[in-house]
């Protein structure tokens, strides 16, 4: 038996044993699909599918998640104090961030139930990702969004994929009371991470990340936490992986939260105390603006297994190393940028060595977010009570004449 979203945030879906073959077989198999022109073997989800919870029968709804590129960031790196960093960037995801992974598990589960409406909280991304999988399923979709408080980007998503989009007075804590709510009382089918199938798909990320890295894993494994259904993926993920034999150890998971809408930092710091909800979250990186997380047992579980840390950075820390992502060609949106920050903040510290093997997951795409963008460019980017952001790798616009001339002399800058 299934679990399903309503249930205890600790109760995991029932594991599908790997089918009596070994690990070596298994890579081979997952390998060897790479190949295929089959859907679900094209899917950097279903591809290890011997791993989620269903049959291989099932037909299953998918985008082509997942596949995402580990790219090499020497800017980043150095901005860090290391000499080498990887970026998993799970914004190359169909719908522009990680939560695709998820999403194409959880309206499988969906379909599976005859479900006709699904729904969530969200802070933009869940929202687009869910609208595009559900119209894939033909499945009515229902979002909750805080007003004022979604990017624009995020919200053409989900509009243009059919959802109906409800803004909510209030912020997103309030959102995800409120549904959680009436999935109690209706059949609404509800996907926020709580739900496990959501997080067996995001698990998925730490099998293609281990196979990209030749089955070895990295020293640290760096996630912004904001509700923190990832960071609970990843510490399952990599859990399996070590348990079956895949790898030999685990990566340190520590996670990044914005100074502002930050509960899980304190709860770390003082280890095992009661977890207090942040009431006025705050923070630029508007899609982890979470003062409530549903998934902070399971993420603490990861972190603390794993011997990894929570901290947190500032919004000027946050704003500088989202451009410093950029500069490596690769670029992300606010709340990915945690991770460079904190891991730089973690090499000051003396908790991550310069040569160790350290991997960011990005987990949204640069256009996500881009009037941040704008205004951090322009040096105009101020926080929600007026503090001023500086854009330190201010990269501005210049106005130039219709001219060959005015353009040779803006031209000189650059060398
Ligand atoms: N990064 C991005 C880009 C996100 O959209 C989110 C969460 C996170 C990080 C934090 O991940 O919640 O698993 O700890 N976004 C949710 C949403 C809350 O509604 O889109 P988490």
């Amino acid at each position: 038996m299934y679990v399903c979203s309503q249930c205890s945030d600790l109760l995991d879906v029932e594991r599908r044993e790997p089918l009596g073959q070994s690990a070596e077989e298994l890579r081979a198999l997952w390998l060897e699909r790479l190949k295929s022109r089959e859907a679900r073997d094209r899917s950097g989800v279903w591809r290890f599918r011997e791993f989620l919870p269903f049959g291989s029968a099932d037909v299953v709804v998918s985008l082509g998640e997942g596949n995402t590129p580990l790219y090499d960031a020497p800017r980043s790196a150095d901005y860090c104090g290391l000499s080498s960093l990887k970026l998993k960037h799970q914004g190359n995801n169909p719908t522009g961030s990680f939560k695709d992974t998820g999403m194409t598990v959880a309206v499988t589960q969906a379909l599976k139930l005859g479900m006709r409406l699904v729904a969530c909280a969200s802070t933009g991304n869940t929202a687009a990702s869910l609208a595009a999988y559900a119209a894939r399923a033909r499945i009515l979709c229902a979002i909750l969004v805080p007003e004022g408080q979604v990017s624009d980007a995020k919200l053409a998503q989900a509009l243009d994929y059919g959802a109906k989009v409800l803004e909510i007075e209030g912020n997103f804590d309030v959102c995800m009371r409120v549904i959680q709510e009436l999935a109690e009382q209706s059949s609404l089918y509800l996907v926020n991470s709580i739900n496990p199938f959501r997080i067996e798909g995001q698990k998925t990320v730490a099998f293609e990340l281990a196979e990209q890295l030749d089955w070895n894993v990295p020293d640290h494994l760096v996630v912004p936490g904001g509700n923190l259904g990832n960071s609970s993926a990843f510490g399952k993920g990599f859990r399996e992986l070590l348990s079956h034999g895949f790898t030999r150890k685990q990566p340190r998971i520590s996670v990044i939260q914005a100074e502002g809408a930050a509960p899980f930092a304190r709860f770390a710091q003082h280890c095992d105390s009661e977890f207090v909800h942040e009431k006025h979250p705050h923070t630029l990186a508007s899609a982890i603006k979470i003062g409530a997380p549903v998934s902070w047992k399971k993420a603490w579980r990861a972190v603390r297994e794993t011997g990894g840390q929570v901290i947190t950075v500032t919004e000027q820390e946050i704003a500088d190393a989202k451009a410093m992502i950029g500069r490596d060609g690769v670029g992300c949106e606010p709340a990915s940028a945690t991770t460079v920050a904190g891991i730089r903040k973690l090499v000051g510290d003396g908790a991550i060595g310069k040569d160790e093997k350290v991997v960011a997951v990005l987990t949204g795409h640069v256009l996500k977010d881009t009037d941040y963008v704008i205004k951090y460019h322009n040096q105009t980017l101020a926080t929600e009570n007026g503090e001023k952001i500086r854009g330190t790798f201010a990269n501005s616009i210049m106005r130039v004449a219709a001219r060959s001339c005015a353009i040779e002399n803006a031209l000189k800058s650059l060398f």
